[in-house]
């Protein structure tokens, strides 16, 4: 279980290579494990309208979810400005609704800047405590 862990790490530093960032030179790569136990890997796409620029976190959900995988269990974030990896990269608010879509109770987010140096969160406990999802939808 630990070394999946630093897999996921190691998928998305190597994500980051892939981040197309012409205007904020800000790298983001993630790492999601499937329950299939395949890791969809994802970068940061940027566009010069701004709007339409994708985190690497969605761009792995997406990736995911487009190839008929829905169910995962933990997904490992890492990012910082010009290549450099902050201690943690969080994921903004749009990811984070995008993973509580897809994640459950025991879903996890690891963020940190090396195979070495990591925190794994529990997402709903942790990040997104107070979370709209599927199961509001249906009160
Ligand atoms: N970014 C991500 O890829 N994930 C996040 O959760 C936060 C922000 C990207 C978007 C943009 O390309 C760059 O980081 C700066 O905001």
């Amino acid at each position: 279980m630990e070394n999946i862990n630093k897999l996921l790490m190691k998928k998305a530093i190597e994500a980051t290579k892939f981040s197309y960032v012409p205007y904020s030179e800000f790298t983001v790569g993630a790492a999601l494990l499937g329950k299939n136990g395949i890791i969809y890997t994802g970068c940061n796409i940027e566009n010069a309208s701004y709007t339409p620029t994708n985190c690497a976190e969605r761009t792995a959900i997406f990736k995911a979810v487009s190839e008929g995988i829905t169910e995962f269990s933990k997904i490992a974030v890492v990012g910082g400005p010009k290549r450099n990896l902050l201690e943690q990269c969080p994921p903004c608010g749009v990811c984070r609704q995008v993973i509580a879509e897809f994640a459950d109770k025991d879903f996890e987010l690891i963020l940190g800047d090396s195979e070495e140096n990591f925190v794994v969160y529990n997402f709903f406990e942790e990040v997104l405590p107070l979370s709209f999802t599927k199961k509001d939808l249906k009160k």
